[in-house]
């Protein structure tokens, strides 16, 4: 999703901010702009294409200047175009940049063209521009601090002035945005990897802080008026480097993210000796001793995970689980319970769905509150009381596949950690899963190694505009994963079902030229699940299924088979995913699609 990187030093600046987009390109975005001071105005250049091309254009140009803002977005307001790129001008003295959506932007709107601002584009984002044009008295600082109080919704801004090169003033309320400290030169970003290899020195900007950025000096305002120097927050040193953005010999981020689970895996289980409630924070035996059942809230893929942790906690540790989708539970209705323990799951720590539904849970006298998150430093980690961080390192493919398998390593140990406290896990039992985990990491490698078969099918479902997913139990979230995979980067529509809901509706659908997907691990409701796919092969439809090794299903005619290694009990679904994975991957390579940003998606969804 949209970008923000401003700096102010005593050298072109222009390099760092365009590199500090490449930085942010992971996110996702359909345009991109970038505009310095130089020669007493502002200069900028913007292109519907990718970053490498402003850099283009910028060399071109000659752009170059002590003072700047640079942004990638992913349209809302008004299509991707020119016109509606950031950064924005007002009366060629204002100039900025925006990530998340004004609500009132039509109140403003009529407002300012009364009073005879031209608006050049359809985006919400040029009102604030002409705003703080607007109010500008001499002083930036003073302009934003008004305008920002006129603006309903979220935003993260950065704006400079042609009169006061020497500041970029910007604002959150909503959306991230961090000060890089560095040395006689201050940048602004809205995520740490922007300033890789610039700064590792960063001060996390509070909701509804103003502040001003100069080269030596960062000044914020925080949302009660108060004032204050930088040095009254805390400056964190954050590792976002480089070396996490390479590819090294993958071909796509996907790739190499599906390739480093069992690295990512392993780390997240590094230092699980036992199962203890301190995994998850201080505070976590006492807060876990206090609750009676769980309220998990997340989106997408996470929303999966937490799904497949519902089985999990309810058959394990005997508690009862909810898991909602964040976006909806935000805004329906719901019956609060203030012993729940509130679970959000989120990669990015920074999914304004929710986030917006973690601070719903807490509004309603929910206060156990639990992110199992992948970025330590994100806003979720920050509001949630207790953390599990996954260690799955920075994901840049817009498709979610290590964060996934990590978070379910997470919840797995959740499940244990309550169920232990609740008296449902003895010793054996304990040292038996652990065992388990600690073995995934090999368990994978194996898994891995099916990719040339997975291929072969790839290259057959590149070829249809449909397909099935099926799963039963706790494969069932599997299913959907695979779905979600499957459509999101090849543009297949798939769709996901519990095996035992085909007869209900689906069946109809089942042709010889719809593929059906059939995630079938050797458990308790495999003799269930072989008869689901007779269904399917009665009416003629092709059968994929991915089979455990100790499971007697054999190819046929229509009937494709995949052989797993042996059933790995509860811990299966980490493994069934990831072939899913590789198909969805492969899928999507063999219709040349573009994998690592798929079209109109955004890897962090930091607007509503
Ligand atoms: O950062 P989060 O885990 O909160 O993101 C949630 C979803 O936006 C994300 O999982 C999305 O569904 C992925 N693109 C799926 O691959």
């Amino acid at each position: 999703m949209c970008g923000i990187v401003g700096a102010v030093a005593s050298r072109d600046i222009t390099p760092v901010l365009v590199e500090g987009l490449k930085r942010l390109e992971y996110r996702g975005y359909d345009s991109c702009g970038v505009a310095v001071h130089a020669d007493g105005g502002l200069k900028r250049a913007r292109t519907v294409s990718r970053v490498a091309e402003l850099d283009r254009e910028v060399a071109q140009s000659k752009l170059a200047g002590f003072t700047g803002i640079a942004h990638t977005r992913w349209a809302t307001h008004g299509a991707p175009a020119v016109a509606n790129a950031h950064p924005h001008f007002s009366r060629e003295r204002i100039a900025l940049v925006h990530n998340g959506i004004i609500e009132n932007h039509d109140e403003l709107r009529g407002e300012l063209k009364a009073r005879g601002y031209v608006f050049e584009s359809q985006t919400d984002t040029e009102v604030i521009a002409h705003l703080v044009d607007h109010l500008y008295q001499g002083d930036l600082f003073e302009a934003v601090k008004t305008a920002v109080k006129r603006l309903h919704g979220a935003y993260a801004i950065a704006v400079f002035c042609r009169d006061e090169p020497h500041r970029v003033v910007g604002a959150r309320a909503g959306s991230p945005m961090i000060v890089g400290i560095g040395k006689g030169e201050n940048f602004l970003a809205s995520d740490a990897m922007a300033l890789a290899g610039v700064t590792d020195q960063i001060i996390y900007v509070e909701e509804g802080d103003v502040i001003d950025v100069q080269r030596d000096r960062v000044w914020i305002v925080d949302r009660d008026g108060r004032e204050m120097t930088a040095a009254e927050r805390p400056v964190k040193t954050v590792h976002a480097h480089s070396g996490a953005v390479e590819l090294g010999p993958y071909r796509h981020y996907m790739q190499k993210e599906i390739f480093e689970q069992p690295r990512a895996l392993g780390d997240t289980l590094q230092g699980v000796e036992q199962i203890n409630a301190s995994l998850f924070g201080e505070k976590a035996q006492t807060t876990f001793q206090e609750v009676d059942s769980v309220l998990i809230l997340a989106c997408g893929t996470s929303y999966y995970s937490g799904v497949t942790a519902k089985y999990w906690l309810e058959s394990i540790a005997k508690i009862p689980c909810n898991v909602e989708v964040a976006s909806e539970y935000r805004y329906r209705e719901s019956v609060p319970n203030p012993n729940t323990l509130v679970v959000t799951i989120t990669q990015s720590g920074e999914t304004a769905d929710t986030l917006a539904a973690l601070r719903h849970a807490q509004s309603l006298g929910m206060k156990h509150t639990l992110t199992i998150c992948n970025v330590a430093t994100s806003a979720m980690v920050r509001e949630c009381a207790l953390a599990y961080i996954t260690r799955a390192g920075v994901e840049i493919g817009v498709a979610s596949t290590k964060a996934f398998t990590t978070q379910l390593v997470g919840l797995f140990l959740l499940t244990l950690t309550l169920a232990k406290q609740r008296g449902k896990l003895d010793e054996a039992q304990e040292a038996a899963h652990l065992k388990a985990l600690r073995h995934i990491p090999t368990a994978l490698q194996a898994i891995l190694a099916l990719e040339p078969q997975v291929i072969a099918w790839a290259e057959e479902f590149a070829r249809k505009e449909n397909a099935l997913f099926l799963g039963r139990g706790l494969h069932y979230p599997i299913a959907l994963e695979g779905a979600l995979k499957l459509k999101e980067i090849s543009y297949i529509h798939a769709e996901a079902y519990p095996a035992g809901e085909l007869k209900h509706g689906p069946l109809a659908l089942v042709t010889s030229e719809m593929p059906v997907v059939v995630v079938a691990p050797n458990d308790t409701l495999i003799e269930k699940l072989k008869s689901n796919m007779q269904e399917v092969r009665a009416r003629g439809g092709e059968l994929f299924v991915f089979a455990d090794g100790d499971s007697a299903i054999g190819s046929s005619e229509g009937v494709h088979v995949i052989r797993m290694p042996e059933h790995y009990g509860v811990l299966s679904p980490i493994l069934h995913v990831v072939p899913l994975q590789l198909l969805a991957y492969h899928t999507a390579i063999a219709r040349g699609t573009d994998v690592d940003k798929p079209r109109n998606l955004a890897k962090s969804v930091t607007v509503e």
